[in-house]
């Protein structure tokens, strides 16, 4: 391994939302706290972006981006490279984050009341990204069998009205850390070609794969629906980069892309220097780094797995990708106040469940990307917090 992820890195006043916001945005106020919360890894990013930026501070000059040719190289082989996905330059769309896309693809592809459906729990931004676009949230709750998140696209027929135009996908799925079968994302191109939706592809957690499985683009397997597709991808989860708040929308469609153009062009979104050169230096560079995270992430998923497995009433499902737990409290009988609580008071610092919509009340996410020792300390710590209920 050529990254040392067991590196002590004190994140404290750095800035650090996952460090830094513990108290202002959780309410905990405990003096040795373990966040487990937001989506951002406490690893150092590979080495090939910040030897780029110390060019790029070096040279000293940071004026307004431009020449982007290399950029879409790079991204075009990494896609090719990790996802055997041919992508062409001017499919792509560069975005301040993916949020921000999401915003534009819910303006441009909408109107104010029109329905756009998630499948709930998911991550919970998108349902405020719908409420604040004032847009009609349309929930379908997902339904757990053998521990996995299935999509029940029969019950989704019954809840339409009619004026639903866009479908906003998390796949892989965040928090439920599953990856969609070819099978279910066929079904579902087939759904949305039935009822005239839009797919939203969310793909930001396409590179977090869990050693022995395989991410599928919805993009390669329902080629046929691209004149209603758009796929969204970005380094900054992969890489541990979310600072940069830079993605992509890819749409292969040039007249899909026509209708998205007027929203976006009149947004002034243009590329953030910064943003464009870490981006370009971890498609780059960042092969070994990914592989070797995944490795070291996949232990503490396996721990986590034996922590939950051990407490009486928890359940974790499975980590397919994405390195974010999905912990089912339920089987304890206890309120999810009761649960955070006695996470809280052991300085445990978890998203809570219900903010992922329908269905996710009685769950906890834990984040395990952080340190090997540091996780282990965090899993005493649930342990001591039920271990009345051993
Ligand atoms: C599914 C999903 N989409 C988007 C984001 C945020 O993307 P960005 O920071 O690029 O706006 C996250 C962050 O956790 C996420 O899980």
């Amino acid at each position: 391994m050529t990254t040392d992820f067991d590196a002590i890195i004190d994140r404290r006043n750095t800035h650090s939302t996952k460090w830094d916001d513990i108290e202002s945005r959780c309410g905990v106020a405990h003096p040795d706290a373990i966040p487990l919360w937001v989506a951002d890894m406490d690893f150092r990013a590979p080495q090939a972006v910040t030897d780029m930026l110390r060019e790029a501070v070096d040279h000293g000059v940071f004026g307004y981006y431009g020449a982007r040719d290399s950029f879409y190289e790079a991204q075009a082989g990494w896609m090719k490279r990790r996802h055997d996905w041919d992508i062409q330059a001017e499919w792509s769309l560069v975005s301040h984050g993916l949020l921000n896309g999401i915003a534009v693809l819910l303006q441009s592809l909408s109107a104010p009341g029109d329905g756009v459906i998630v499948f709930s729990p998911v991550y919970y931004q998108f349902m405020e990204l719908i409420r604040k676009n004032n847009r009609r949230l349309v929930a379908s709750e997902l339904v757990v069998q053998d521990n996995r998140y299935h999509m029940d696209l029969d019950a989704l027929q019954q809840q339409l009205t009619g004026d639903e135009k866009i479908l906003l996908l998390c796949s892989p799925h965040n928090p439920g850390g599953r990856i969609w079968t070819p099978e279910e994302l066929r079904a579902l191109a087939d759904f949305c070609v039935r009822n005239d939706i839009i797919i939203c592809s969310d793909e930001i957690h396409h590179d977090l794969v869990m050693p022995g499985h395989k991410h599928h683009l919805m993009a390669k397997v329902a080629p046929d629906v691209e004149d209603r597709l758009i796929t969204m991808a970005a380094t900054s989860k992969t890489f541990n980069i979310a600072g940069i708040e830079t993605g992509s929308m890819f749409i292969s469609d040039r007249k899909l892309r026509e209708r998205i153009m007027p929203v976006y062009n009149a947004m002034a979104i243009s590329p953030n220097r910064f943003g464009m050169t870490m981006a370009e230096a971890a498609y780059r560079g960042g092969d070994q780094w990914l592989d070797d995270l995944m490795v070291y992430l996949d232990r503490n998923r396996r721990q986590l797995n034996a922590t939950i497995a051990s407490i009486p009433g928890l359940s974790v499902m499975d980590l397919e990708s994405t390195y974010l737990g999905w912990v089912d409290c339920s089987g304890t009988g206890m309120s999810a106040d009761e649960v955070l609580k006695r996470l809280y008071e052991k300085g445990v610092v978890p998203s809570v469940g219900g903010t992922f919509g329908i269905s996710g009340e009685d769950y906890i996410r834990l984040n395990i990307a952080c340190r090997h020792a540091m996780f282990d300390d965090a899993m005493d710590r649930v342990t001591e917090a039920f271990s009345d209920l051993q």
